[in-house]
C-alpha cells in the first residue's frame, strides 16, 4: 500500500470521522454573526481552538479539515494547530478551492476557483503539516432545469485537475461535489441529480488518470430540498443514496464521507446510522463517515457566543454530538 492510500484509509478508522473547519473568512464571519458574536482574525482562532481544543476529541475524529489562515495559527496550548492535533493522531487536512463564483452562462449555478496556483499553494501547505486537500462544487437543483450538464461537467472537469494536482504533490484529494439541499425538489429529484454529478465525476477522474485508491468522496446524501415541505425518513434517505454510490462509484475508491449540508444535528446523526445499516445490508465496498461542519458544531456554538465562560458547555455540548455521530457510524 502506497503512503497516500494508508493515508486516506486511516481517516476511517473504526468509530471515527472528520470535522469540517474549513469555514472561509467570508462563512466563518456570517456563521459566527448568526449566533451573535463578532468576528475578527482573534475570533476566528478562538473559534477553531473552542472545537479543536477539546479534551477527547481524538477518540472520534481521525482528522479535521482546515481553513489556509489557521495552518498558521495557535491554540491555548500555544503549539501550531497541525502540529497540536498530529501529536493527538488527528490528520490535518486543508480546503484549497478558492471558493465558487456565477458562471457567466448560466448565472444561478457556480463553478470553483482556485487552479491556477495550486501546485505552489499545495507545497505550502505541506510544509505547514496538512497531509490531506479538500475541493469543493456546488451543484444547485432547480425543477428540472439545473443544474445544466455544462456545469455538471465543468466542476468535474476543475474536481479532477485539482485531484491530480493533489496526487502529484503527494497529498490525498477530498473530492467534494456537493448536491445543494436547498430548493423545492423532491428526493427522487435529488437522486437522479447526485448520480449523474457522481457518474460525470468518475469519468472524468479516469480521464485525468487520477489514482482512485486514494481518492475520497465527500458527498451529500440524496434527499427532498428544504422548501419542498417534505421530511423523507432516515430508511428512505439511506436506500437512495446507497442506490446513487453504489451505481457510480468505483470500488476501488478509499472512502466516502458525507457532508451535513443543513440537516439539524439529530437529522444527520440518523441520516448516518441509517446510511451505516443500509450499506452493511448491501455489502458496500468502500469504508464511509461523517465529514461534518454545522451538525457538529451548531449545538456547540450556540451556547458559546463567544464568551470564554461558555466555553466548558460549549465543548462539552461538541463532545456529546460527536459521541451520538460516532455511535451512528458503529
Ligand atoms: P456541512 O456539514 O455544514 O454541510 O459542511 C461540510 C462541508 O465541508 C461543506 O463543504
Amino acid at each position: 500500500m502506497t503512503d497516500l492510500v494508508a493515508t486516506a484509509r486511516s481517516l476511517f478508522a473504526q468509530g471515527k470521522g472528520i470535522l469540517a473547519a474549513d469555514e472561509s473568512v467570508h462563512t466563518a464571519t456570517a456563521r459566527l454573526a448568526s449566533y451573535g458574536i463578532p468576528t475578527s482574525a482573534e475570533m476566528r482562532r478562538q473559534y477553531r481552538d473552542l472545537f479543536f481544543g477539546a479534551e477527547g476529541v481524538e477518540r472520534y475524529l481521525s482528522g479535521i479539515i482546515l481553513f489556509s489562515e489557521t495552518l498558521l495559527e495557535k491554540g491555548s496550548d500555544k503549539k501550531l494547530f497541525p502540529k497540536s492535533l498530529a501529536a493527538r493522531g488527528i490528520a490535518p487536512g486543508v480546503k484549497v478551492d478558492l471558493g465558487t463564483e456565477p458562471i457567466s452562462t448560466s448565472p444561478h449555478e457556480f463553478i470553483t476557483q482556485g487552479l491556477l496556483d495550486l501546485p505552489e499553494r499545495l507545497a505550502e501547505y505541506k510544509k505547514q503539516g496538512a497531509v490531506f486537500t479538500k475541493w469543493r462544487a456546488a451543484i444547485r437543483i432547480d425543477g428540472d432545469q439545473l443544474p445544466t450538464s455544462a456545469a455538471i461537467h465543468e466542476n468535474a472537469k476543475r474536481l479532477a485537475s485539482y485531484a491530480k494536482e493533489v496526487q502529484s504533490a503527494g497529498l490525498v484529494p477530498i473530492v467534494e461535489p456537493e448536491v445543494l439541499l436547498e430548493g423545492k425538489h423532491s428526493r427522487a429529484r435529488s437522486r437522479t441529480v447526485l448520480e449523474e454529478v457522481l457518474g460525470t465525476l468518475f469519468s472524468v477522474l479516469e480521464e485525468h488518470s487520477v489514482d482512485p485508491a486514494s481518492v475520497i468522496l465527500k458527498t451529500s446524501m440524496a434527499l427532498a430540498g428544504s422548501e419542498s415541505g417534505k421530511k423523507d425518513t432516515p430508511e428512505e434517505i439511506a436506500e437512495d443514496t446507497l442506490a446513487a454510490l453504489m451505481s457510480n462509484v468505483p470500488r476501488q475508491v478509499a472512502g466516502i464521507v458525507f457532508l451535513s449540508g443543513g440537516q439539524t444535528p439529530d437529522e444527520a446523526t440518523a441520516n448516518l446510522a441509517a446510511i451505516m445499516r443500509k450499506a452493511k445490508e448491501l455489502n458496500a465496498p468502500w469504508p464511509l463517515t461523517f465529514s461534518y461542519a454545522r451538525a457538529l458544531q451548531e449545538e456547540a456554538l450556540s451556547i458559546w457566543k463567544g464568551k470564554e465562560e461558555n466555553a466548558p458547555a460549549a465543548r462539552a455540548a461538541f463532545l456529546a454530538r460527536l459521541a451520538k455521530v460516532s455511535a451512528a457510524r458503529l
